[in-house]
């Protein structure tokens, strides 16, 4: 859960999301693969752990996410690893206000 060593940072709009694909953002030199399931919003960072994969051009179905290059599968709700039970990939606490959608990124 995001605490005062979290901020809130725009990715971008809501509209902007599709239901049927992930989308990049550029957050302060990161990149973040967003997913809208169920109108619900979920982040990951957007750099695939294997070898760099660009998730947020992934393939999205249901909650799982497919890495375009290796198909390595992460569940979109917290990152984890559909079959590699020690590898949880980084995710980061969303919010929709005002249509804007907001990830909670650590202070550093
Ligand atoms: S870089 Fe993502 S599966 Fe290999």
């Amino acid at each position: 859960m995001p605490d005062e060593s979290t901020r809130w940072t725009r990715v971008g709009s809501f509209s902007e999301c599709p239901t049927d694909s992930p989308v990049e953002f550029v957050v302060e030199g990161r990149i973040i693969a967003i997913f809208r399931v169920d109108d619900q919003v979920y982040a990951l960072d957007g750099i695939c752990p294997h070898q760099g994969g660009p998730l947020g051009q992934g393939k999205l179905e249901g909650c799982i996410v497919t890495c375009p290059w290796h198909g390595w599968q992460y569940d979109v709700h917290d990152g984890q690893h559909t079959s590699i039970a020690t590898l949880k990939h980084t995710s980061f606490p969303t919010k929709v206000e005002n249509g804007d959608v907001l990830i909670a990124l650590p202070n550093e």
